[in-house]
């Protein structure tokens, strides 16, 4: 039957992996909503337009044809039909991408998106800013995953290769655009189970949730 999961949290909580792992374990869809707002900014750069000149980046958003799988083992995203599985996780995008997740109608767009592919799977883990509270409110179950902000930079920052305090100032500066925006901004709701993750593993983050969605 129908069963939506609802997966949000600031970056570096583990949502990713927590939410992949849980949906191949339940034989539901995964949908990564971060990945269409990085296949938009993406776009954005591509065309030159300032991802600050929310107008244009409307426009871009609008024209642009975005594809995203939802096999929780290995989903591609391409834009116009260029694979940007890669690219979309480079610093370039990183950068840009909470200006452009900040602009209403590029939210508007690829919210209405995602309740089109929650609808058609039926089953399916979903991880974002703002799906327990704007796309899937009506969720089965809905999760609300948090860290330390040092063991949030510290993963994050060996997943990218990536020096440790410029990775947790690039997490600050997200953290404070994600949550401040006017449009959909990432919150916890009232609903939601909330997991600090900071001493938890994967596996017992995952075998919590499991434990959840049978109660
Ligand atoms: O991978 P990481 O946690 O760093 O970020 P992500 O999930 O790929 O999301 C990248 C950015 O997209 C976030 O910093 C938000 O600005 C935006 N986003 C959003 O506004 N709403 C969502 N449902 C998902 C992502």
């Amino acid at each position: 039957g129908r069963c939506v999961v609802a997966v949000d949290g600031p970056s570096g909580s583990g949502k990713s992996t927590v939410s992949r792992r849980l949906a191949a374990g339940i034989d539901a869809r995964y949908l990564d909503t971060g990945a269409m707002y990085r296949a938009v900014t993406w776009a954005v750069l591509r065309s030159g337009v300032d991802p600050a000149d929310a107008e244009a980046v409307a426009k871009v958003a609008a024209e642009v044809e975005l594809r995203i799988g939802t096999d929780p083992q290995g989903y591609g995203v391409t834009v116009d039909g260029v694979a940007v599985d890669a690219p979309i996780r480079g610093p370039e995008v990183t950068a840009a991408v909470s200006a452009v997740a900040a602009v209403p109608a590029v939210r508007a767009l690829l919210v209405a998106r995602q309740r089109e592919m929650i609808t058609n799977a039926g089953r399916i883990v979903v991880e974002g800013r703002d799906i327990g509270s704007v796309v899937a409110p009506d969720a089965e179950l809905k999760v609300y995953l948090t860290a330390s902000e040092t063991a949030r930079a510290q993963r994050r920052s060996a997943q990218d290769a990536a020096d440790v305090a410029a990775t947790a100032a690039d997490l600050a500066r997200r953290d404070r655009l994600d949550s401040t925006r006017k449009a959909d901004p990432l919150q916890q709701t009232a609903d939601a189970v909330v997991l600090d993750t900071t001493e938890l593993g994967i596996d017992e983050v995952v075998a919590r949730l499991r434990e959840l969605l049978t109660e």
